[in-house]
């Protein structure tokens, strides 16, 4: 498949986290510690607006982004139903410009979740999602840059 003229060959940038949902986030950072050594770079907080309760770990080179089901209506209930002990849910990738990668997405015959509007995310940039179906089964973030890098 040839990208349209108008857009870069490449639009991931950074691997920014690797998404894991858990149906116990204090127990799921209890075991990163207990067994990695690992402790949360960002102490555990809701996003109600996304149903979620987040925390994040850094490793090396990027960040484990750890999800817990907040409320509901969470998205993350029904993979958790799938997998009840948890499991990787989502990479996410780094982007320039996210509207124009959303276009990109759209253009490219991929779907963006919801209503394509990008919204803040947990490090508070504007994300979208890209629809497991185009992508490998694997669910993708897209977040635009953020200023620290
Ligand atoms: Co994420």
């Amino acid at each position: 498949m040839t990208a349209p003229a108008s857009l870069p060959p490449l639009l991931l940038g950074r691997l920014n986290h690797v998404g894991i949902a858990c149906p116990d986030l204090d127990a799921a950072i209890a075991m990163y510690g207990a067994l990695f050594g690992a402790t949360v770079s960002k102490a555990p907080f809701d996003l109600p607006a996304q149903g979620v309760r987040v925390a994040f770990i850094d490793v090396a080179n990027s960040q484990l982004e750890l999800i817990e089901p907040l409320g509901e209506g969470s998205p993350i209930h029904g993979f958790l139903k799938k997998n009840p002990n948890g499991g990787q849910h989502h990479v996410c990738f780094e982007v320039k410009d996210i509207i124009a990668a959303r276009d990109a997405m759209r253009a490219r015959g991929a779907t963006v979740l919801g209503t394509g509007e990008p919204r803040i995310g947990a490090h508070g940039v504007p994300i979208i999602f890209v629809h497991p179906k185009d992508t490998g089964g694997v669910l993708v973030e897209l977040m635009a840059t953020p200023e620290h890098h």
